[in-house]
């Protein structure tokens, strides 16, 4: 098992947990739920990922980890958004831009993963809002493809997660790793 590497996740109704899984099982390593992790031990890890819901544009559980000052400090911060709809450049940029400062902006790798949306294990507070939302659809004149798409699931399930999404952050991670077996500090 690779000590060094941390995966942690937040998920309402279960997309991100899969993709954290997925990159746990692949890089071989630790995985935690954000909410059960006390985040003075990320300092042991030189590579952490976090991936989490998007509500509203929000990334959900992130703030657990942001809380903690040192959250970046000397390690390598990998992040995936996961949200219902398909990955639009336009979408992720408002995501990315949405929940990280301008500093954090230069430090972490943010991804977007295509995850789904499930009605039936939404909290209640969740369920709620989007039983408004519901509502406003289905009296809407015209719908856009998104909009057509959430309606369709609230009566069915979507998922839309593909397992070859996390290859980008596999790769990046793995250079890393790499890269840190070759420094000369690794050497003394
Ligand atoms: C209240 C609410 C707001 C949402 N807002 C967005 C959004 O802004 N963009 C998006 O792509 N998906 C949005 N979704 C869909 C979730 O991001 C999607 O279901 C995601 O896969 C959930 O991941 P999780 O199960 O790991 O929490 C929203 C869902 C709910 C219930």
């Amino acid at each position: 098992m690779n000590e060094k590497i941390l995966v942690l996740y937040a998920s309402k109704t279960g997309y991100s947990k899969k993709y954290a899984r997925w990159i746990a099982d692949e890089l071989d390593c630790r995985i935690a739920r954000a909410d059960m992790f006390d985040t003075d031990y990320l300092m042991y890890y030189e590579t952490v990922i976090f991936g989490g819901g998007v509500y509203a544009l929000h990334i959900n559980g992130l703030k657990a980890i942001t809380k903690n000052k040192g959250w970046l400090r000397g390690k390598h911060v990998h992040i995936f958004a996961c949200g219902a709809t398909p990955p639009r450049q336009e979408d992720m940029d408002k995501i990315f831009r949405a929940n990280f400062t301008h500093e954090e902006q230069k430090r972490v790798r943010f991804y977007y993963f295509r995850g789904g949306f499930c009605y039936e294990k939404l909290p209640a507070t969740d369920k709620a809002l989007m039983s408004l939302l519901k509502m406003r659809l289905k009296y809407k004149k015209s719908l856009s493809e998104d909009e057509a798409g959430m309606l369709n699931a609230f009566e069915k399930p979507a998922d839309f997660t593909d397992k070859r999404n996390i290859a980008p952050l596999i790769q990046a991670v793995e250079k890393e790793i790499k890269n840190t077996l070759h420094s000369p500090m690794a050497i003394k």
